[in-house]
């Protein structure tokens, strides 16, 4: 009692005033836990606000292109998310009139929506009594009870599960919850944490045997793959662009692009050039063909370490299906393509 009491203590002096804290509607709940995950409250806010303007209603985004909601969740990343967003959408407004399930067992059944976000969505909403257990809860729960299970364990995770559940106020689950959160982002931080200033150093386990640097324990590293990837703007004569929509499973699905060498390692500009030149588009090729820029660009994903370049490919008649780019911009980039689209080394082209 006393670990939960001190946190919604230290929460009701501490929290950030958020959007989707002042609402139960489990539409909002849902829509604010699936941006937040992989994503801080800093960067998601945003796009939270432009979502619930554009689509205030279950129905709205229901009713809504695939693109148009790509387009919003544009920058935000792993857009799987959004993907399942829209289905689960779709779902809940034809499928179920539009009302949301109202338990954790039946949310766990939604697209998109893993433990977490059930047992989130079904606090916050309902007050149903499940812990929530994301990365702040691990780092939290081993350190305050100086647990050291690696955390990257299946096991561990049940573990901590179930502590999480037995130390829940289950008179108010969504006021621990949100607190528990809330103390993991603000006062345990993974990094340097201010422990002289925290409300609970006195009865803190790691703090107490000198651990707190080495908790959360977790010993598998995400293995990151490095790609390569050119892209080939061409450019038609009447200055139109083509570009591609990303199709299958992998990166960026449905997002749009445009045509890209992969090469197996980093080659030279100039190696890149000479395949380009021995290549035909549309059974045209380039009258001129050149770097847009010095450095290639390194873009992080989780899992890959994208290096990318871009190529201006100019031809001297017109491409089939090319478009303007008053055109393109109304579609969803990837973000370091659409970064890359409104800086000086695109627009002096
Ligand atoms: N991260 C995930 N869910 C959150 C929430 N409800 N409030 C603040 N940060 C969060």
């Amino acid at each position: 009692m006393e670990f939960s009491n001190s946190l919604i203590n230290w929460y009701l002096q501490n929290k950030r005033d958020l959007p989707w804290r002042n609402t139960d509607n489990p539409y909002l709940i849902w829509l604010s836990e699936i941006m937040l995950q992989q994503t801080r409250v800093a960067q998601g806010l945003p796009y939270f606000l432009t979502f619930t303007a554009t689509f205030p209603t279950v129905f709205d985004l229901a009713n809504a292109k695939e693109e148009q909601v790509l387009k919003l969740w544009q920058g935000l990343g792993y857009y799987s998310r959004a993907r399942n967003l829209h289905a689960t959408a779709k779902y809940i407004a034809f499928e179920l009139d539009g009302k949301f399930p109202s338990n954790y067992k039946e949310l766990l059944k939604l697209k998109g929506v893993g433990e977490y976000t059930a047992a989130a969505i079904a606090s916050f909403s309902y007050n149903e009594p499940v812990a929530v257990l994301d990365g702040n809860v691990f780092r939290v729960l081993s350190r305050y009870f100086n647990l050291d299970s690696d955390i990257s364990l299946p096991k561990t995770k049940t573990e901590f599960q179930q502590l999480a559940q037995e130390v829940l106020n289950k008179n108010n689950p969504a006021l621990f919850n949100q607190a528990i959160m809330e103390f993991g982002a603000l006062q345990c931080v993974p990094k340097n944490p201010n422990c002289t200033s925290c409300d609970l150093n006195t009865s803190c386990a790691a703090l107490q045997y000198k651990k707190v640097t080495e908790l959360p324990v977790k010993t598998k590293k995400t293995k990151v793959t490095n790609r390569y990837l050119n892209y080939l703007v061409l450019k038609d004569s009447d200055s139109n662009f083509i570009v591609q929509k990303r199709e299958g499973k992998g990166i960026w699905e449905n997002l749009y692009e445009f045509p890209v060498l992969e090469t197996q390692s980093l080659l030279s500009e100039k190696e890149v050039i000479n395949q380009i030149k021995g290549m035909q588009f549309y059974n045209k090729k380039p009258s001129e063909i050149l770097i847009l820029h010095n450095d290639v660009i390194l873009h992080k994903l989780s899992h890959q370490h994208l290096n990318i370049r871009f190529f201006a490919l100019h031809f001297d008649s017109k491409l089939p299906d090319s478009k303007p780019l008053t055109e393109i911009v109304k579609l969803p980039f990837p973000i370091v393509i659409h970064n890359f689209m409104a800086s000086n080394y695109f627009y002096s082209y």
